[in-house]
């Protein structure tokens, strides 16, 4: 449709159904869903009337074709105007086949298989009716306490900003309206909701403008940049004032600066919480701020519906605001096609086949492999098919291994641990028992792992965090494997036998207890449908480890936030002059985190040599070469991720140690070695200033050049302006 018709379409509605237009609802809601009726009481209390349904603009997780189809089409035949209904869902790391959490594909730094799950996802999500997912989730992390770190790449600006740009594309395609088995993304949420005091969901946020443009804004920006339709608020506060009434943010930030010309979603019942957050006294001046500050469509609770006439005829707000947001719905309404084909990718029958298919279900094993990090292996991985393996814990089968925001996954349909290694091995060579429950023991079961255990020659232990522990609301203030986890690896390293972990968990963390006492650790994350298979690959060697870690794994929940790019101080502990007391440090732990970003083991070695720089002057327009030979030291192929970090040794304002600039990710056979190189430009060497410029100064800076964020060769050069 031409804009002209979009505004003239605008023109026809009444003030009512313009405002119903930026109302979004969940499936019960409508008549012709399947899970109609369970929500009469909210529906009446929120103030939604029948008219406002009939009217209203988008859903919230419709699942399946036949009910998209059902409810566009009992719509289509009430609504005044014809218009369609956009669908929404949270499509975070798949629809159906489930692929790794987030975190997890950060650690594959493998932005092609990133972009292949989402192009999966969105093309499950779309024949299944979905028009919108709510992701990508870009939020930079440093707080492993913080449920919702497994939705994210990460702790690093510029990963997290490759990986958006991965997802994104993978979501969107590049035609909308042709590409009916895309859907539109949503990035979120804006902005730094990773970054709440305390890891504690939804809580206060506070930072320097200066901190949240270098660190915490440029994953959202790379979104838009690629073309992300859509943008959902954060539910926290950015100093002082919440995410979604926040004008700065949104019209003078997104709109105005970054010149977003998408939709602004609220999160759910953001709008509304602008009461508790204590910046409006009741649900009118809710709706008054977060319309005025920008947002276009309110998430499940009615402050627009109920009080923007009013707020209009009383002259608070003009009505073309109002319009402005009717506008920008119905433009991605009718960049998605819906005007002439309402149900847009929606097909029973091709769900069917599309849905779950083997070609999705080897694309997420792939995934799955490559995003497990080898955090320990004291020579006893890969595993020998000749020896039998009593497989332990309560993640052996129980099912949990998609993680959260996976709802339309099938756990019954997943591969467990104890599927994948007896789809590898005879029957007669594997051993089970749960051993615990994720938080309870009972002496039964200990004696049973114990009994199975002493049968066998090696042990894996299947442990781990609920998917509950992590994910929306999902804190927790110990990281630790749950105690009856770690008494279960004490009971069991008394047969003295080999013992390998594999964890499944949605954070980072406290590892003591699991790493100080078994030969090997697995970091499986949540690994998604094909999670067991995966990892009896690796476990086997049938695939070798190749993911690092993209968030540093504390030494204890002490040192949070731990991150790698963070600044020296005056006094650090490492200076050569140091004194032995007071310098910064803590007197019974250590400084660096147990595990640092960009770590992870293979079952080979890697040496990195003959590094170089093709000068020590940088000037501007002119990038310099740095070249490293990378060889292949151990006896299996494998594949190295290869990292670029930079150091400004001294800026206007401090500057971080390190900060991840590029990498490359490399395949080499056993005694192959390779040179790699990396152009080194003035644009990286640019950071935002104290007065908020962003540039770079001449100066002295220092090249790393390694397999991960501790390690690495030093080569020092000069940027000349
Ligand atoms: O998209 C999510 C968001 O991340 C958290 N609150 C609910 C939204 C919709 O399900």
């Amino acid at each position: 449709m031409i804009d002209k018709h979009l505004h003239s379409l605008v023109q026809k509605m009444t003030l009512e159904e313009k405002v119903a237009q930026l109302i979004q609802l969940a499936t019960p809601f409508y008549e012709a869903s399947k899970d109609r009726g369970q929500i009469t009481g909210p529906m009446v209390e929120m103030g939604i009337t029948e008219d406002i349904v009939t009217s209203s603009g988008s859903v919230l997780g419709a699942s399946g074709a036949q009910e998209v189809i059902n409810i566009q089409k009992h719509h289509l035949q009430n609504n005044r105007l014809g218009i369609p209904l956009l669908f929404m869902a949270d499509i975070v790391h798949g629809y159906k086949t489930i692929f790794p959490v987030p975190l997890a594909i950060g650690c594959s730094w493998d932005l092609e298989l990133a972009e292949e799950s989402a192009r999966i996802a969105a093309k499950e999500a779309a024949v299944s009716g979905v028009h919108v997912t709510f992701a990508p989730m870009v939020d930079l992390v440093r707080d492993p306490r913080w449920g919702r770190v497994m939705e994210t790449t990460g702790e690093d600006p510029h990963l997290n900003s490759e990986f958006a740009r991965a997802f994104v594309r993978g979501f969107q395609g590049n035609d909308l309206k042709n590409q009916t088995d895309r859907v539109a993304a949503c990035v979120k949420h804006f902005a730094a909701y990773g970054a709440p005091e305390g890891g504690r969901d939804y809580n206060t946020v506070n930072m320097s403008e200066r901190q949240l443009r270098e660190s915490y804004l440029p994953a959202y920006k790379a979104a838009l940049d690629e073309g992300c339709e859509m943008v959902m608020t954060a539910f926290n506060t950015v100093d002082g004032v919440p995410a979604s009434g926040n004008k700065w943010l949104m019209r003078d930030l997104l709109r105005e600066e970054w010149n977003f010309e998408g939709v602004l979603i609220s999160d759910w019942g953001a709008v509304k919480e602008l009461i508790p957050h204590g910046v409006a006294e009741d649900e009118k001046e809710a709706a008054y701020k977060a319309l005025t500050a920008g947002v276009d469509i309110e998430m499940m609770t009615a402050c627009y519906v109920n009080h923007l006439k009013d707020l209009i005829n009383e002259g608070e707000i003009s009505e073309a605001v109002v319009d402005e947001s009717v506008l920008r719905i119905l433009r991605l309404k009718d960049r998605l096609g819906l005007f002439d084909a309402p149900f847009r990718g929606a097909d029973v029958e091709a769900e069917r086949e599309i849905v779950l298919s083997n070609e999705n279900r080897r694309a997420a094993r792939e995934l799955a492999a490559k995003s497990c990090v080898l955090l320990k292996n004291e020579g006893f991985l890969p595993l020998d098919r000749s020896q039998k393996v009593a497989v332990i814990g309560p993640f052996a089968q129980n099912g949990d291994i998609l993680g959260p925001w996976s709802w339309a996954g099938s756990k019954e349909q997943s591969v467990q641990v104890l599927d994948g290694l007896r789809n590898k091995l005879d029957a007669s060579s594997i051993y089970s028992a749960e051993g615990c429950g994720i938080e309870t023991i009972t002496e039964a079961q200990l004696k049973d792992a114990l009994d199975t255990a002493s049968r066998a020659d090696v042990i894996v232990l299947a442990l781990g965090e609920h998917s509950d522990m992590s994910g929306e609301a999902g804190c927790r203030a110990d990281i630790r494997l749950p105690k009856v986890q770690l008494e279960l690896i004490s009971h069991l390293k008394q047969l003295g036998k080999p013992m390998a972990a594999v964890l499944f968990n949605g954070r980072p963390l406290d590892l003591h207890g699991v790493i100080d006492q078994v030969d090997a650790v697995l970091e499986a994350w949540y690994p998604g449908t094909e999670g067991g298979a995966a990892i009896a690959d690796l476990l086997y060697g049938d695939v070798n480890p190749s993911a690092k870690l993209t968030m540093s794994f504390p030494y204890s929940v002490g040192q949070v936030p731990v991150y790698y790019n963070k600044f020296n101080t005056g006094r650090p502990k490492d200076a050569p002059d140091a004194q032995e007391r007071y310098v910064s440090q803590y007197l019974d732990i250590p400084n660096d985190p147990l595990l640092p970003f960009g770590f992870g083991l293979s079952y080979t070695t890697f040496s990195y040599h003959e590094a170089s720089l093709s000068s020590q002057a940088l000037t501007v327009g002119e990038p310099i070469n740095l070249s490293v030979t990378v060889e292949n030291t151990g006896q299996a192929a494998g594949e190295e991720i290869v990292q670029l970090y930079i150091r400004d040794v001294a800026g206007e304002v401090v500057r971080p140690l390190k900060e991840l600039k590029a990498f490359k990710k490399i395949f080499l056979q056993p005694g192959e070695k390779k040179r790699i190189d990396f152009a080194i430009t003035e644009e990286q060497l640019r950071y935002y200033h104290s007065d908020l410029s962003y540039h770079s100064d001449p100066g002295k800076f220092i090249a790393f050049v390694g397999p991960n964020s501790q390690e690495g060769i030093a080569l020092p050069f000069r940027l000349n302006k």
